[in-house]
């Protein structure tokens, strides 16, 4: 068999860490994958994390399996996380959620949840969208098409060809949104946007599958919460994958999880036992220890309101960067206007760049960066800032 393989390329995301860290350069700059890091360019563990991991530590009497679903308190606490303390679908129990390999393990069991409904089924997804999304719902078997998302010209969202694209699907269909911070673009849809794709969802019939991935990494925990909370009040049913891997920090400990919202009861437990089944043949049971972390920090008043505090800095400091960049390159007479990287949500931005443009920063300056021009904006520090601005100029 292996004599039949060749050597594939590194993952366009992922592979971009591994290069800069085997980069010599001392001006290197990693704006590559989308990890938080501080201003000496460390990703550091939230205290509460550290707090929560002694507990379990010193709590912890067993190591035997959870259930398929994970580990319990972490599926019950997870959910009005997401939809909010006080919504009726929780009260009336009409939702579900299993614990996940990370956020793109939440995504791989929905798309098998979906193609074991209706195999083949078409998904679709923001042009552009997460480079991982395509390769990891395909596999899945679904057959992934494109709506209009992003405009390069403007900046803006391409909001009336989306939505006339949106309405004409039907049950057949589930499309996936980005529940906050869009991940490559940082250009999010407004409240009156998401009311209009969740009556688009109502009309249709389409089935909503929400990427969650950085919530509190925007505008905050409850306002990026905002379009999850709308579909899970107004489409029938919905789908949410979930990833603590920015928000908590989590990255390698691979948390997330897979919350349906349905119409009854029975459905919620229906659709729990498709969960269970899938993920049984996937990976058979998810990792427990960041589970065990998130549960007990959603339980702790204080534990949580410090966790709260750390994600708000980490918030305000991404909003900050943004504006450092687009003002530095002001200054320095761009030829380019980046203002618009200011109104941007989350990690991610695109600067815009033409392919041969990021290559040539990542060949001659050090700077790495998705092919696509998607930076993550984190990556970004006073101490790099004008080597990044002048490096950019130079190429432009
Ligand atoms: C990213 O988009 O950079 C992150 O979600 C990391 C990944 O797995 O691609």
């Amino acid at each position: 068999m292996f004599e039949s393989f060749e050597k594939l390329p590194d993952d366009p995301i992922l592979g971009l860490t591994v290069a800069y860290n085997e980069d010599p350069n001392p001006n290197k700059i990693d704006l590559g994958a989308g990890v938080y890091k501080t201003e000496d360019g460390n990703t550091p563990i939230f205290e509460a994390v550290k707090k929560a991991e002694a507990i379990r530590l010193e709590t912890e009497i067993s190591k035997s399996y959870t259930p398929i679903s994970g580990y319990a308190p972490f599926c019950e606490r997870v959910q009005p996380l997401i939809l909010g303390d006080s919504h009726a679908a929780i009260a009336d129990g009409r939702t579900c959620a299993a614990a996940t390999p990370g956020g793109s393990g939440a995504l791989r069991l929905a798309g098998e949840l979906i193609n074991s409904w209706k195999p083949g089924a078409s998904l679709w997804v923001s042009s552009p969208t997460w480079g991982n999304h395509t390769p990891l719902l395909g596999q899945a078997g679904l057959n992934i098409k494109e709506y209009p998302y992003y405009d390069r010209a403007s900046h803006g969202i391409r909001f009336e060809e989306m939505l006339e694209t949106l309405n004409g699907l039907g049950p057949e269909d589930v499309v996936l949104l980005h529940g906050c911070c869009h991940n490559p673009t940082g250009a999010d849809l407004t409240e009156e946007q998401w009311r209009a794709v969740a009556k688009a969802a109502t009309q249709c019939g389409f089935l909503p599958l929400v990427d969650f991935a950085y919530q509190g990494l925007g505008d905050g925990l409850a306002a990026d919460a905002t379009g999850v909370r709308i579909m899970a009040e107004t489409a029938p049913e919905l789908l949410v994958s979930y990833s603590c891997s920015k928000n908590f920090g989590l990255y390698r400990d691979r948390i997330g999880a897979l919350l349906a919202v349905t119409g009854s009861g029975d459905a919620a437990a229906a659709a729990l036992s498709h969960m269970k089944v899938n993920a049984r043949r996937l990976y058979s049971v998810p990792p427990a220890h960041g589970a065990f972390i998130v549960a007990t920090i959603l339980a702790n008043a204080e534990l949580r309101q410090n966790w709260e505090q750390e994600l708000e800095g980490m918030c305000r400091r991404i909003n900050d960067l943004r504006a450092l960049f687009a003002d530095t390159m002001k200054k320095k007479g761009s030829p380019v206007d980046f203002d618009f990287i200011k109104g941007e949500k989350g990690m991610f931005s695109f600067l815009g760049l033409e392919k041969d443009k990021v290559r040539r920063l990542r060949d001659e300056y050090s700077i790495y960066f998705v092919d696509n021009s998607r930076i993550n904006v984190a990556g970004i520090n006073p101490g790099n800032v004008d080597y990044l601005t002048d490096s950019i100029l130079a190429v432009l």
